[in-house]
């Protein structure tokens, strides 16, 4: 397969959200699968700024989004239009959910249920990974290759936390 060398701003935009969306998942799978490290500063930090990362993969991806559309001269009235990308919607939707309830005031307020809404992150992985692998079908550039391999790394780590929570 021929990768391509150039990278449309759209697609930039995808990659640095999805980018941005993985280090909001890193910290507690490094907490549980590298505990030697938990403490360090890095961690401590991105840990510390988790929500704010959560609400700029929202923008980046909602730029993404929208200059799709405009390049694109996408329908938005016509329902064929969500259809074909599914999975880039739904996505959409749950960062911007998740988005506006990353404060302090929807954790009071939703209590208990703000953890189970929260917890539905996990679930964009996998579409975020649906949705390269779709819509970059016949046409991998050099950024689609590092978003596949980072997306992998990320679901494989949720895994190994996920197992070690369980049998520890
Ligand atoms: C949270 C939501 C989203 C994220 C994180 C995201 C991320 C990405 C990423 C990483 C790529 C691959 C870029 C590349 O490898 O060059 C991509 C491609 C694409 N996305 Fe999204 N996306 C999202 C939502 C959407 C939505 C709502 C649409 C619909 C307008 C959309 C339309 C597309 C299209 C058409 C492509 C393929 C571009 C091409 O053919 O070069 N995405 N997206």
């Amino acid at each position: 397969m021929l990768i391509d060398t150039s990278v449309s701003s759209a697609n930039l935009l995808g990659f640095i959200s999805l980018l941005t969306y993985i280090l909001t998942l890193l910290p507690s799978s490094i907490r549980i699968v590298f505990p030697q490290i938990k403490k360090a500063k890095i961690t401590m930090n991105l840990l510390k700024y988790r929500r704010q990362l959560g609400i700029l993969a929202f923008i980046f991806a909602l730029i993404h989004a929208g200059l799709i559309i405009v390049k694109r001269n996408v329908d938005l009235f016509d329902l064929q239009t969500y259809k074909i990308s599914l999975e880039g919607t739904v996505t959409l939707i749950m960062f911007a959910i998740l988005a506006v309830t990353s404060n302090d005031w929807s954790i009071k307020k939703m209590k208990k249920h703000w953890r189970k809404l929260h917890k539905s992150t996990y679930v964009c992985m996998f579409l975020i990974l649906w949705h390269i692998k779709e819509k970059m079908y016949g046409h991998w550039n050099i950024i689609t290759l590092i978003e596949i391999i980072l997306m992998t790394v990320t679901i494989v780590l949720f895994f190994r936390r996920r197992w070690l929570e369980h049998y520890k």
